[in-house]
């Protein structure tokens, strides 16, 4: 059965999440969920995502070859969107308790418990066709952030594309908790990945709620 939040509850796990302290436990996994599918409309976001990769990456009849990295995936919100779609997905986090719920859906599916700021553990080079982290640019250290770019780079095979979804919501939180070095707008991290020989095919704009805030810019990068 379904579990019942109150309004109370949801703003505990804010000021919670706010504090970095939002993620630890079962419990936090399953009231993010639940916020996360009902304000923020992360189901869908994550279809757009998972239609995104479907579009530039190349058509197999089995989709099951084609593997995407989903770093801090949380309770796997996206991870379910690409294995609807048939993707073969790897979804690592820091906070294995949030894997947990995804793995209770699908028990095939791969878990890492994996620091985002961290090199990318038994990936080979040029093994994966696309990676993405989604609502995650706040939990990067400066440092941690080039790193992402450089393993992605090196984990992807050569046209494997990278999704970076910038929301709005995310710019002045990241600088506010990692420095104002961190990139966190389309054009700076759009700049990064260049830097660091991804080229950028495109910068698509979602909406997911009527105010100006709940606004996404999925940046879409090919090795
Ligand atoms: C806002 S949630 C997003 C989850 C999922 N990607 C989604 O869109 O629903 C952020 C996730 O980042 C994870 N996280 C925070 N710091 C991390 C780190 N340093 N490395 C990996 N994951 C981290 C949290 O545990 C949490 O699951």
């Amino acid at each position: 059965m379904r579990a019942k939040y109150r309004l109370r509850d949801i703003m505990l796990w804010i000021v919670r999440e706010l504090t970095g302290k939002g993620y630890a436990t079962p419990e936090d996994g399953k009231l993010y969920d639940h916020v996360a599918r009902k304000f923020y409309k992360r189901d869908w976001v994550a279809e757009q995502i998972a239609d995104t990769f479907s579009e530039f990456l190349p058509s197999d009849t089995n989709n099951q070859n084609i593997t995407i990295l989903d770093k801090a995936a949380g309770t796997g919100i996206v991870s379910e969107a690409l294995l609807k779609k048939g993707f073969k997905v790897r979804a690592s986090d820091i906070n294995r308790s949030q894997l947990e719920l995804l793995k209770s859906k699908y028990p095939d599916i791969e878990i890492v418990k994996e620091d985002l700021n961290k090199e990318i553990k038994n990936v080979s080079d040029n093994s994966v066709s696309g990676i993405t982290q989604v609502a995650a640019t706040r939990y990067f250290t400066v440092e941690g952030q080039r790193l992402f770019i450089k393993e992605a780079y090196r984990v992807l095979k050569q046209d494997g594309i990278l999704i970076w979804p910038v929301f709005r919501s995310e710019v002045l939180i990241g600088k506010m908790k990692a420095g104002l070095k961190l990139k966190t707008t389309s054009g700076g991290v759009a700049k990064l990945l260049r830097e660091y020989g991804f080229e950028i095919l495109e910068t698509k704009t979602i909406r997911y709620g009527l105010a100006r805030m709940m606004n996404c810019n999925l940046v879409v990068a090919q090795k």
